[in-house]
């Protein structure tokens, strides 16, 4: 299977697909990353492509005249790739219908928190601030909401006392890298099948 990984910083989870599939090997673990895009320039997410020896895009909204361009613009540059599945790894823009309507059903995201408990932006911040005494990750299929879409697996962590944002926000990365892994390899050896918003996979 072909993956177009999506970034919009450090890339850590994108590092950890590529380190696993050089571990494993694209055959055995079921897909290969074809290309990386980014809705920014200089972040080391396309750094860690360009090591890896990855063609990248990088499509922003400024660039475009409206939203609506950008969106359709990103999916162009997604489908150039000819992807089987597109992940989110640190993705921070929200797409639109045109990508929806190419990828939706094969765009799966990668969030900080246990949804439907804080989604958007700041999850792991909202988490810690609303004194919560564990949170975690979730990896889902992205819908036309925010992080609102069929969830495919969930890792939890705890929270604790000393914890400031960047602290916790490391021990999930630390969790959610691991999920990620699985679950992308799951879905491109096995399969699967969304029925309403439950994921079953082969
Ligand atoms: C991840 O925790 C992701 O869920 C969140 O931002 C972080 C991106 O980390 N949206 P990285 O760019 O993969 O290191």
């Amino acid at each position: 299977k072909r993956l177009v990984v999506l970034v919009s910083g450090s890339g850590t989870n994108l590092q950890a697909l590529l380190d696993e599939i050089a571990a494993t090997g694209p055959e055995r673990y079921g897909a290969e990353i074809v290309a990386v895009g980014a809705d920014r320039d200089g972040i080391e997410g396309l750094a860690r492509a360009e090591r890896a020896g990855l063609p990248t895009f990088v499509c922003r909204v400024k660039d475009h005249a409206t939203r609506e361009e950008w969106d359709a613009a990103l999916a162009e540059a997604v489908a150039a790739h000819e992807p089987d599945l597109v992940v989110s790894a640190g993705f921070m823009k929200i797409v639109g219908k045109e990508f929806l309507a190419r990828f939706g059903g094969r765009f799966v995201n990668t969030h900080p928190a246990l949804l439907p408990s804080f989604p958007g932006a700041h999850g792991v911040r909202d988490a810690l601030a609303y004194g919560a005494k564990v949170t975690g990750c979730t990896v889902h299929f992205v819908d036309d909401g925010v992080d609102t879409g069929p969830i495919i697996a969930q890792g939890v962590v705890e929270i604790r006392d000393e914890d400031d944002e960047s602290a916790l926000h490391e021990r999930i990365k630390e969790a959610e890298r691991r999920l990620l892994v699985d679950v992308v390899g799951r879905l491109a050896r096995h399969g699967y099948r969304i029925e309403g918003r439950k994921v079953v996979i082969q």
